[in-house]
């Protein structure tokens, strides 16, 4: 079994660790949080994230995110940074409950979560969360660090940007185009394209906030 430390004890990190379990193919070393003492589940919490360095040097070479950021998703970026640096290996976690088409992709540090459903030539790139039960259409692009909620589906050949977050629920038409550092709220439904660096919430979707 390969060995892999955890970043973030939160809520997320318990769906994660359920994931990793059901694969069977990753000892959990531990967690580290930046504040959080004592045990996740069943796995310790070795310490913050200055102990990474240490962790990787002691032979743990995977590494994964644990931290489920909504508002500030550049959390899970900087972390995804460092653990690059330090020179871990961030996998791809599909949930074995799951159903990925052969002709969809996912890259390194993303999570696919129980009851999810992605469809062929789906691309999902780095660093992604999608979340338990979501649904992905053909032919649809997710950009690095995006959070798709639970529940949410995407209709094909739609384009997601960079460090965007999908609402629980949300539903997206197909073939549109939505921005970078994008908020979509819970339940929206999104029928038209979505500019950069705006939240947008309701039925259908209108944008209520520029971001700074
Ligand atoms: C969109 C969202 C981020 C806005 O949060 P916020 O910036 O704190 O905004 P506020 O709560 O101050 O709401 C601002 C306005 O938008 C409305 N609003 C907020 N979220 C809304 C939603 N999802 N649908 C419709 N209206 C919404 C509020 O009622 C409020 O309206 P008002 O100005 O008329 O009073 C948040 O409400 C949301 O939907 N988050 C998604 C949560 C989620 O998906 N969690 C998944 C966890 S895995």
């Amino acid at each position: 079994m390969k060995k892999i430390v955890l970043i973030g004890a939160g809520g997320h990190c318990k769906v994660i660790i359920d994931l990793i379990e059901s694969l069977k193919e990753y000892e959990i070393f531990g967690v580290t949080d930046k504040k959080k003492q004592g045990t996740v589940l069943n796995y310790k919490i070795v310490g913050d994230d200055s102990k990474l360095k240490k962790i990787y040097e002691s032979g743990i070479h995977y590494a994964f995110i644990c931290v489920g950021a909504i508002s500030d998703l550049s959390i899970r970026n900087s972390i995804y940074s460092k653990l690059k640096s330090i020179g871990f290996k961030l996998p791809v976690l599909i949930h074995k409950d799951s159903i990925i088409s052969p002709y969809a992709h996912a890259e390194d540090g993303t999570c696919i979560m129980a009851g999810t459903v992605i469809n062929a030539g789906a691309y999902i790139a780095e660093n992604c969360i999608i979340n338990t039960g979501s649904v992905v259409e053909h032919d649809c692009i997710v950009g690095d660090n995006t959070h798709i909620s639970p529940n949410v589906s995407i209709g094909g050949g739609t384009r997601i940007g960079c460090n965007t977050h999908i609402g629980i629920g949300s539903s997206i038409v197909q073939g549109i185009n939505i921005g970078n550092n994008v908020t979509i709220g819970a339940g929206a439904v999104v029928i038209g394209d979505i500019p950069d660096n705006v939240v947008s919430v309701g039925v259908p979707a209108k944008i209520i906030k520029v971001k700074k």
